[in-house]
């Protein structure tokens, strides 16, 4: 599994990490009623950028049932609510990346927001050389189950290659039977997510975030100048539609979903009516446990 990263790309690691951890805080602080969603993820990626840094995904802002790939449009108006608001958020310093989450509820519903939290924490004093991943699970699951909530088990935290934001091993929100043994080195992003309702995430209709499934030539002006700016400035990272410099985004992302050259990430959710939680590090396997990269400092 280890992939033998060396040290000046383990230190990239870390950069991106620290740089995150602070946008992170930053970015969970402006998180109140009647704030602007796209203010608010539009200040966390330029301020990655003025770290001297880049986002490695558009900054995901899911609300209430909501537990993925939800990121403003480009004129996005939406303001939060007495909501239960998860942002989750990635750095990336030439393709090396960290990636972290957290849960800031207006709804008044503190302990569903704490559950994930402290699952992370579990997940996190068990990861050490010859961890199975399906013990990290079973220590999140328990942690919820003990708040009365479910972990969504559909959703799992995942490895973290260069400029690729999921790799294997997958890393499960419950016990399973079969895991795969971590090693020193490994660079892992462990996600824990809590809801009250039935812990399996279905798939919506809308699309924000996309990226590259493969190269293709492509005539429309559009799509073309679209998928330049994504292979030079995304390449295989998920980008967003209000990410691209072309004034007809929309129709060139068809354009290029229909010709399978980019592929889109539909918002992930719970069933209407039920609130999702997650708190998410990303963490580098060390001989005596792991380092957490996305520690506040
Ligand atoms: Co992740």
């Amino acid at each position: 599994m280890s992939p033998e990263l060396t040290d000046e790309q383990l230190e990239k690691h870390r950069e991106a990490g620290e740089i995150l951890a602070e946008v992170r805080e930053a970015a969970a602080d402006r998180v109140e009623v009647g704030a602007s969603h796209l203010e608010v993820a539009e200040f966390a990626e330029n301020r990655i950028r003025e770290l001297g840094a880049e986002p490695a995904f558009p900054v995901n802002i899911s609300i209430d049932e909501e537990a993925a790939h939800a990121t403003p449009t480009p004129d996005d108006e939406a303001t939060f609510g007495e909501e239960m608001i998860n942002l989750d958020i990635g750095v990336h310093v030439d393709g090396w990346l960290a990636d972290t989450a957290v849960t800031v509820d207006l709804s008044g519903h503190a302990d569903l927001a704490e559950a994930p939290g402290e699952a992370l924490e579990a997940a996190i004093e068990v990861v050490e050389p010859g961890v199975e991943t399906g013990e990290i699970g079973a220590e999140i699951e328990s942690v919820i189950d003990g708040y009365g909530y479910n972990p969504v088990v559909n959703l799992t935290g995942h490895g973290l290659g260069h400029w690729e934001q999921h790799t294997e091993p997958n890393v499960p929100n419950r016990a399973v039977e079969q895991g795969i043994e971590l090693e020193v080195g490994d660079v892992v992003a462990i996600e824990p997510f809590a809801t009250d309702g039935g812990g399996k995430v279905t798939e919506g209709a809308h699309e924000e975030i996309y990226s590259l499934e493969r190269e293709a030539s492509v005539r429309d002006r559009g799509a073309r100048q679209a998928l330049e700016q994504i292979v030079e400035e995304f390449k295989t990272l998920p980008f967003a539609r209000r990410w691209l410099e072309t004034s007809r985004a929309e129709m060139a992302l068809r354009r290029l979903e229909q010709k399978n050259v980019v592929h889109g990430y539909p918002v992930l959710q719970e069933d209407e009516g039920c609130l999702v939680s997650q708190r998410e590090h990303t963490v580098i396997v060390t001989e005596d446990g792991c380092e957490v990269t996305t520690r506040a400092g």
